[in-house]
């Protein structure tokens, strides 16, 4: 196969575009994917400073490499989740990513906050996954708003997207349906939230770190029985692959047909939400957020 750019022989082929490109022209590609999926949705503005969520991991490194070669006003998040194993590579490897490419980086320690993820998980009667998916977005909006960046970006493709919305249709989560999406504005204490490579595959940007050579950490967490919605990514992929170009499809007619109807009947967060009595994040679940509520529980969990 021949690169449909430049005639020379093709690195990468696809399926989904019909189409192969050589290397460079496969990264002008990814540029161009991503300057779309910023422009088209009204993301982020070139002045605007981000906060780029980075876990170590291809999606979220290859989405900070590419939002400062073009120009974004980027600076690195990782949260130190303190499990045995991981945290320590994944950390490193975001360390030498940054240092090499002269980015700036944040770190938050949650051994530092009383949140090492394996006494939480010790601490609380259920999955550990979903108290950590929520200590890791208190920070992430937490560091976005004291640091005063216009936004908050996390390195969710359209495979991770495309499978929250199957699994969000598939039970009518009116809620979720109304708030999916690659941008979510800032509200009621809340940094807006964007997710730049939503028009690229998991396969797309698996390319991308390797041709630009990106270093990342691929230990996996010990507390997931695998990653997330596996079922519902195979399924998609097996009707990519019968239909290309059917996943793209999928997820922008959602937010052009489905997203703003969904929107339009949701019930208004704001009547819900005050700030948590000792933090001050915003929260639904009483004085305190839940964030604070499971810190108390690791507290009383060691001391007992
Ligand atoms: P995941 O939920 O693990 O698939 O991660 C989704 C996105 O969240 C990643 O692409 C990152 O942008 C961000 N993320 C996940 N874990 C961390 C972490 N420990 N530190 C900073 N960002 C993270
Ligand atoms: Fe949070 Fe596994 S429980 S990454
Ligand atoms: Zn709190």
């Amino acid at each position: 196969m021949k690169c449909k750019v430049c005639g020379q022989t093709a690195h990468v082929a696809l399926n989904s575009h019909n189409t192969g490109f050589c290397s460079k022209c496969f990264c002008d590609f990814f540029s161009r994917q991503v300057a779309r999926g910023i422009e088209s949705q009204k993301l982020l503005a070139k002045q605007e400073p981000v906060l780029v969520a980075i876990s170590g991991g291809k999606d979220s490194l290859s989405l900070m490499l590419e939002l400062s070669r073009q120009g974004y006003r980027v600076s690195g998040l990782f949260i130190d989740l303190a499990i045995p194993d991981s945290s320590g590579i994944a950390r490193q490897v975001v360390e030498r990513f940054c240092k090499k490419h002269g980015l700036d980086l944040q770190i938050i320690s949650l051994a530092d906050e009383g949140l090492a993820i394996p006494l939480v998980k010790a601490a609380l009667n259920r999955p550990v996954c979903s108290a950590c998916g929520k200590i890791k977005r208190h920070y992430f909006n937490r560091a976005a708003i004291d640091g005063g960046f216009a936004a908050l970006a996390t390195g969710h493709n359209l495979d991770d997207e495309t499978a929250r919305l199957l699994s969000n249709t598939m039970r009518w989560d009116g809620a979720y349906l109304s708030s999916q999406g690659p941008l979510l504005e800032a509200e009621n204490g809340f940094a807006r939230r964007i997710k730049p490579l939503w028009r690229l595959s998991e396969f797309e940007t698996a390319n991308y770190a390797f041709i630009e050579g990106i270093e990342h950490s691929c230990a996996s967490c010990p507390y997931s029985p695998g990653a997330s919605f596996t079922t519902l990514k195979n399924i998609l992929g097996r009707l990519e692959k019968a239909m290309p170009g059917r996943k793209l499809d999928f997820y922008q007619s959602f937010l052009k047909h489905g997203r703003p109807v969904f929107a339009a009947s949701a019930p208004k967060a704001e009547d819900a939400l005050k700030p948590c009595e000792n933090c001050g994040s915003p929260t639904s679940s009483g004085d305190l957020c839940g964030v604070c509520r499971i810190r108390i529980a690791v507290r009383e969990r060691i001391q007992a």
